[in-house]
C-alpha cells in the first residue's frame, strides 16, 4: 500500500508512522509527504527519513478546491493508494473528500464524537471528563466525523493543564496512527455502513 501523508507542522505523528514503516514486514510504504506550509519540521523528518517532501502551499491557489486539486495531482503522481492526514491543518471540501472516498484518513485528538474541532485537550478539562484520547477515523465532510478505525483513551489527572494532556494523548496517538494503519494495510477493515468492522487479531 503507497501512502501519502499531509502534514502542516510538527509532524511527531508523521515520525511514528515513519518509524513504523521503517519495518520492512511493515505492509505500508509512505513514498511522499506533503505540506502546506514550507519549512516545517514535519518535511525536516521525511528529508531525515529518506522520503520526500514537498510544500503546496494554500495560499497558491484561489480556492480550497484548486488547492486540493494540486495535491491530489501530486499524490496521484506518486501513486499514492491512501492519503493520511497528520496534523494537517485545513478542512477539507467535500471534492476532496468524494475523490478519496474510503482512501483518506485522519487522527483527531479526541475520543470522537467527543470534542470535534481545535482545543480540545482545555475543553475536555472544562467537561470534566475523566477519560479522553485520540480517535483514527476515515474523513467525511463534515470536520471530524466518519467511521472510526481505532481509539485509544487515556486518563485526565489531577492538575492535568491542556498540555500535560495533550502530551499524555500524543504518547497514544503515536501507538495508534501505525496500529491502524496496519489493520488497513492488511486488508483487515470493512466498512459497513458508516461503521468499521476489524477482521482477525486481538481486535476482533
Ligand atoms: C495531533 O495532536 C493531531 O491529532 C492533531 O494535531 C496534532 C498534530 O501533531 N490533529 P503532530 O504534527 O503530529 O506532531
Amino acid at each position: 500500500l503507497r501512502v501519502g501523508v499531509l502534514v502542516s507542522g510538527r509532524g511527531s505523528n508523521l515520525q511514528a508512522l515513519l518509524d513504523a514503516a521503517a519495518d520492512p514486514a511493515f505492509p505500508a510504504e509512505i513514498v511522499l509527504v506533503l505540506s502546506n506550509i514550507a519549512g516545517v519540521q514535519a518535511l525536516q523528518r521525511a528529508a531525515a527519513a529518506g522520503v520526500p517532501g514537498e510544500t503546496i502551499s494554500h495560499r497558491a491557489y484561489p480556492s480550497r478546491e484548486a488547492f486540493e486539486r494540486a495535491l491530489t495531482e501530486t499524490l496521484e503522481a506518486a501513486g499514492v493508494d491512501l492519503v493520511c492526514q497528520a496534523g494537517f491543518m485545513r478542512i477539507v471540501t467535500p471534492w476532496f473528500v468524494d475523490h478519496w472516498r474510503d482512501r483518506l484518513i485522519n487522527i483527531h485528538p479526541s475520543l470522537l464524537p467527543a470534542f470535534p474541532g481545535l482545543d480540545t485537550h482545555a475543553r475536555a478539562l472544562a467537561a470534566g471528563v475523566k477519560l479522553h484520547g485520540c480517535s483514527v477515523h476515515y474523513v467525511r465532510t463534515e470536520v471530524d466525523s466518519g467511521p472510526i478505525i481505532g481509539q485509544a483513551a487515556v486518563p485526565v489527572l489531577a492538575g492535568d493543564d491542556p498540555d500535560r494532556l495533550a502530551a499524555r494523548v500524543l504518547e497514544a496517538e503515536h501507538r495508534l496512527y501505525p496500529h491502524c494503519l496496519r489493520l488497513l494495510a492488511e486488508g483487515r477493515l470493512t466498512l459497513e455502513g458508516e461503521r468499521v468492522r476489524v477482521d482477525g487479531g486481538r481486535d476482533d
